[in-house]
């Protein structure tokens, strides 16, 4: 690629990064604190022996605790002054106040002038056997350039940058440019249709897009400079697309657009970095929630940095000289978060994987951890679900010895699905970590935490709290249950360094949201606590449906099949699928005098959805009927639709508010008919 740089340029940004003025201005690390007695470095926890305590002081003693922390693992410009300065009843969240920070230089400066030569990067690009390394040289150069290029073009500290891109090195250069140069930058999963990208550009309020000519998944080519086109037709604000060329193919160029591999080559290999208060914005982020169009959480600096190297390292027991194999896209959290910013923060070697479970036959993950012998391998429940259905001779074929701890994130993840996974995948010697957290969360919040032997591993339970997570139980009327043996809401009561501080230019939306009376962060999550005090998610509460770990607002659905001319309502409901997880249902009535076959309709709806949101949104059941059951206010009953769509008509539950049960009697045959 154009941007893979001659040698020279390497010694070039070395040197000068010795001697760059930025350096002299940055405040190394202060040890001590009362922190270091329980510490083997004056950097890293103890071993297991004091886990109980260490939980227990990073909730109680929080100043001590996440102080001696930042102080420790982040490099600072200027030194913070006050630890916290939090009020969950108020909706206020800071950390680290008065210090000034750069991210990039955490993720990679400090790294270079220890180790220039390490791998930071292992571009698993969907050629297999075609892996790119990239060093924390190299990328440091790439992002300064990058960095130069943005702002050659007039972006701006603060100013939002729109990535859409697959994973590729580019794309992480140009997450650590933006927090180089204190641009805030806004991911969207190359996956999401021109008129998704389209919205968020737009509630962004976003000036520059950056993407590639064209994407390469499982053998396909996506026309990701297309989309961006549509896109930016309706977003009359954004002045300029950087685009990159993934592949040979050359794609129409408007006035807009920037060649941007050439550009980068006439740019300088150093980038001074800005100096960010703890708490200025590092990125957005949009997610689905129960209601209205997705919201663009806001994760600010230091916090969020500190919080996601700190999972990385004790959830995955990551050592220097481990390779971290997460399998997710960046452009969700789990990518930001474990692909990029823990595992650079702490020197990491971390492989971006750009191709899916299935290409080029179901032995692809295992075949990717034999040849960069990987050692922990992070991934999704469905994906396991998918390939276990091929059978054990796709991982049997490959060598897993490098192998020492698996993850599954993104939904609860099935007992078959975990003792596969632990059985075969793991050689039943590789602990299975299964990690329970949200955008909103910013990292790990309930995991088992393999790091402490002691630890024991249930399938199927996220097990115990991380650093600084207070769990705790609501019941439906908000009172908090204290007990164990116990199910409810899934809240957290005290600030943590990694949660969303908002959402984007609707703070109201972000207190009604996520935030109780009683200054509870609510996740949206059910729990049961075990007896013995672990915890075990048990799904969504609200109308979020997850579909293969994606999040996907039933509402959102509703929006676009309701635009759909033969559509006068409809009702979207989350229904159990086998491999996804969750699989969208669709209940409509047709407008008056209008007929059309379901066939028809399906593969409308199908079409629009895909278009409107994205394919993976597209539902696979279509039901038309004559009327919804609806409560005598007008309100449609979801959770009687639910029932019907999981084979539980028999359980309906109280029905006292049910206007008419005939017409949930007639929904309940013609389900009956359509499977
Ligand atoms: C679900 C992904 C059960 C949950 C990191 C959460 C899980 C939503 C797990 C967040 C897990 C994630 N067990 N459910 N281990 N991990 N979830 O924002 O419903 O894309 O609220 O973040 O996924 O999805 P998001």
């Amino acid at each position: 690629m154009a941007w893979l740089l001659p040698r020279r340029c390497y010694l070039k940004v070395c040197s000068q990064t010795s001697r760059g003025p930025f350096l002299s201005s940055i405040v190394r690390a202060w040890s001590g604190g009362p922190l270091t007695a329980y510490m083997p470095e004056a950097v890293s926890f103890p071993g297991s022996k004091n886990h109980q305590g260490l939980y227990r002081m990073s909730v109680e003693q929080v100043d001590t605790f996440w102080g001696t922390l930042g102080r420790n693992r982040l490099t600072w410009i200027s030194p913070f002054h006050s630890v916290q300065d939090c009020n969950l009843e108020q909706g206020w969240v800071a950390w680290f106040l008065g210090g000034q920070l750069n991210v990039a230089v955490n993720c990679l400066d400090r790294h270079v002038h220890r180790a220039p030569n390490k791998v930071a990067l292992i571009w698993e690009k969907d050629e297999p056997g075609k892996e790119v390394q990239i060093t924390y040289r190299e990328l440091l150069e790439l992002t300064c350039r990058l960095g130069n290029t943005l702002k050659r073009q007039g972006v701006k500290k603060g100013d939002r940058v729109t990535i859409y891109m697959p994973p590729c090195p580019l794309a992480v250069a140009s997450m650590l440019a933006c927090a180089r140069i204190g641009a805030i930058h806004m991911l969207v999963f190359a996956g999401f249709s021109a008129e998704a990208l389209a919205d968020r550009i737009q509630d962004a309020q976003s000036e520059t897009v950056i993407t590639v000519n064209q994407g390469l998944r499982g053998g396909r080519v996506t026309e990701l400079k297309q989309t961006v086109d549509q896109a930016v037709k309706w977003c009359p604000k954004v002045k300029r697309v950087l685009v990159s060329m993934r592949t040979e193919q050359k794609v129409p160029m408007s006035d807009l657009d920037v060649p941007l591999d050439e550009e980068i080559m006439k740019e300088d290999v150093c980038c001074e970095p800005v100096a960010m208060d703890s708490e200025d914005l590092l990125f957005l982020l949009y997610t689905s929630g129960s209601t209205g169009k997705p919201k663009g959480l806001v994760h600010s600096q230091a916090g969020y940095l500190l919080y996601a190297a700190l999972t990385h390292k004790y959830v995955f027991d990551y050592h220097d000289g481990d390779v971290f194999g997460c399998v997710a896209d960046i452009g969700w959290i789990t990518g930001h978060s474990y692909v990029v910013y823990g595992p650079l923060c702490n020197g990491g070697t971390t492989v971006l994987f750009e191709s899916t479970p299935l290409y080029p036959d179901p032995g692809r993950y295992w075949e990717t951890v034999e040849r960069l012998r990987i050692n922990q391998f992070y991934g999704a429940p469905t994906a396991i679900r998918l390939l276990l259905r091929y059978g054990d001779k796709w991982v049997k074929k490959y060598d897993r010895s490098s192998l020492k701890i698996l993850g599954s994130v993104g939904e609860p993840i099935n007992t078959e699905a975990w003792e596969w996974y632990f059985n075969v995948v793991g050689e039943a010697r590789c602990p299975v970590v299964d990690t329970w957290w949200q955008t909103e969360t910013g990292g790990i919040c309930i995991s088992p935490r393999p790091s402490d032997p002691g630890d024991e591993i249930r399938p199927g339970l996220a097990m115990r709290p991380f650093f600084g997570i207070s769990p705790c139980l609501l019941d439906d009327k908000g009172n908090v249950l204290t007990e164990n043996d116990v199910s409810g809401a899934l809240c957290i009561s005290q600030a943590w360094p990694g949660m969303a501080r908002t959402i984007y230019n609707d703070h109201k939306r972000f207190l009604f949201m996520f935030l109780t009376a009683t200054g509870f962060f609510f996740t949206g999550d059910g729990v049961y606590r075990t007896s013995e005090g672990y915890y075990q998610l048990t799904g969504r509460l609200d109308d979020v449906i997850n579909i293969s770990g994606h999040r996907l607002g039933t509402a959102e659905v509703e929006d676009a099949v309701n635009q759909h001319a033969a559509v006068a309502e409809s009702a979207v409901i989350g229904y159990p699928h086998n491999i996804k997880g969750e699989g969208v249902y669709v209940f409509l009535v047709l407008k008056k005098g209008i007929y059309i076959s379901r066939e028809t309709l399906t593969a409308d709806l199908q079409e629009l959805i895909s278009k409107k949101i994205a394919k993976y949104a597209a539902p696979e059941y279509v039901q038309i009927t004559s009327r919804l059951p609806k409560t005598r206010s007008g309100k449609i009953m979801r959770r009687v639709l639910k029932k019907i769509v999981e084979n539980k008509a028999h359980q309906l539950g109280d029905l006292t508010t049910l206007e008419d049960y005939e017409a949930v009697q007639k929904i309940i045959e013609e389900h009956k008919c359509l499977l």
